[in-house]
């Protein structure tokens, strides 16, 4: 029996990767464990944004490396697999295959010359690839979310980023594949889809049918769906009809991630994001103009070479102006091949900790103020973990906010126990965090079942399709 073993590291888009990978090995015959030690073939599928997370590769290389044993191949994905290419076997010879994402589609070549005894298999992409990798056997590891890549790679090449070069030229799915992939997903018992793409709303339909938004619009109306993510847009692309379809769509979640990155125009300009504080801004008063309460959310890198204590205080004074429901705040890293690595990187490190901590902190005191506004408020979550030692039940409200609760049956004959994992739940909130919500449950929970999916899906209406 050939059997292997994977490990993720990276965003969402790495995660969904290695589904389809999975898939793809699944379909080759293989068979997936879950101790690295019962497997033949031992895959890494890497992140290299920030210097710690490729660091984080090579380290456990090592480790793996020590588990070497008779007849063990090993395989480095990923991001880290295109931006090192063939060096890799040079730092660690026992590694069979290094694959960048843009060949995935050609694993199935790739594994039969590893069984064929090959030990230097190369799958790299310079940028010319047109293919996308969407592949009917994906296996669906998430137990509650279907995620869908509909666009790959990145052409805007701010001047700090790898992913131009590690994931390929920006490269769009046609919005008939991505709406029968919405209802494999719906007919397969998921209500949650997540679409992917570094730049998800910088979405081309190659048929020209649909814009973005358009395309949101009708994987929400896909037929068991209730609700629709996505992540993670660039204010370059960021159209007021997207802000329109969520209010027009309720399966549409009220959640935008709208990574800012800098509150300085100038900054900004030396990052090549090509856009100013003020117009970043405008996107975020459409946003705030919803008739729903749409939450924001965003990224942000704190001493960018040149970074002054002025610019520092603009993206501190962004945080107020916007009042984001998270953020995820990063020391500028320098990165092989970005333009930025030629730049001095001007920021002592310690200067770096101290603006990320100050950052952290003047955030945490946004989100102490923000979450007060859900105390007594009932909101409908999806479950998304089941009952922790003191008997608390994790899951998510529409705004991607994670909620804590407790569930008791709603009436002596109820024969639901605990909510299942994947079913939605009506829970009133009686305690705020500063990055959670506690509350109660208040209903029983409500989720079809699949059968009942499956149904509906068969039923699903024409438009959709069309
Ligand atoms: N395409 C998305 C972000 C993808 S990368 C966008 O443009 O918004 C995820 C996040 O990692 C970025 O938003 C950025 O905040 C952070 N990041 C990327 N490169 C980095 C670097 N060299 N150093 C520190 N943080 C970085
Ligand atoms: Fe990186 Fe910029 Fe592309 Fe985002 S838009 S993936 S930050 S180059
Ligand atoms: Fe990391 Fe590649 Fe994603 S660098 S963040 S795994 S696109």
């Amino acid at each position: 029996m050939k059997t292997f073993y994977i490990e993720t590291f990276g965003c969402q888009m790495n995660a969904h990767d290695s589904e389809k990978v999975v898939g793809t090995l699944l379909r080759e015959g293989y068979m997936q464990v879950v101790d690295e030690a019962d497997a033949g073939l031992i895959l890494y599928n890497t992140c290299s944004i920030r210097d710690k997370a490729e660091q984080k590769v090579f380290h456990r290389l090592n480790e793996y490396k020590k588990l070497h044993g008779e007849g063990k191949r090993f395989a480095v994905l990923g991001c880290v697999a295109q931006q090192e290419g063939d060096k890799i076997f040079a730092r660690a010879p026992y590694v069979s295959m290094v694959a960048g994402s843009a060949s995935y589609r050609h694993l199935p070549g790739m594994l039969q010359r590893l069984e064929a005894g090959e030990t230097r298999i190369t799958g790299l992409d310079d940028r010319q690839t047109d293919e996308t990798f969407d592949t009917e056997f994906t296996a669906r590891t998430n137990p509650h979310r279907g995620y869908i890549t509909i666009i790959e790679g990145c052409d805007k090449f701010c001047a700090y980023c790898v992913v131009p070069y590690t994931r390929g030229k920006e490269r769009s799915r046609t919005s008939a594949s991505v709406l029968a992939e919405a209802q494999r997903i719906a007919q397969s018992g998921f209500t949650e889809i997540l679409l992917l793409g570094q730049n998800v709303n910088s979405y081309l339909d190659p048929s020209g049918k649909r814009t973005f938004a358009e395309l949101l619009a009708a994987v929400g109306e896909v037929a068991g769906i209730q609700r629709v993510r996505f992540t993670t847009s660039h204010p370059r692309d960021f159209t007021r009809d997207i802000v329109d379809a969520i209010d027009a769509v309720p399966t549409l979640c009220d959640h935008v991630h709208l990574p800012v990155q800098s509150g300085s125009t100038d900054i900004l300009h030396a990052m090549q994001r090509e856009y100013t504080r003020d117009w970043y801004l405008e996107r975020i008063a459409w946003t705030k103009a919803a008739k729903r309460d749409i939450s924001l959310t965003s990224d942000i890198i704190v001493g960018f070479p040149g970074e002054t204590v002025r610019d520092f205080e603009d993206t501190l004074t962004l945080l107020d102006t916007v009042g984001y429901d998270t953020i995820y705040g990063f020391k500028y890293s320098p990165r092989p091949n970005t333009p930025a690595i030629h730049m001095h990187d001007s920021i002592p490190e310690e200067v770096k900790i101290e603006r990320l901590a100050i950052l952290n902190a003047r955030q945490r005191e946004i989100q102490r103020t923000n979450y007060a506004r859900h105390l007594g408020q009932t909101m409908p979550i999806m479950v998304e973990h089941g009952a922790n030692a003191r008997g608390q039940i994790t899951g998510r409200s529409t705004q991607n906010k994670t909620v804590n609760f407790t569930y008791q049956k709603m009436s002596e004959g109820s024969e639901i126990d605990a909510p299942s994992i994947g079913s939605y739940i009506d829970v009133r909130i009686t305690q705020i965090f500063p990055s959670s919500l506690v509350g109660e449950a208040v209903s029983t929970p409500f989720a079809p079942s699949a059968a009942l999916l499956a149904q509906q899906a068969l039923n699903a209406r024409v438009s959709v399709l069309s």
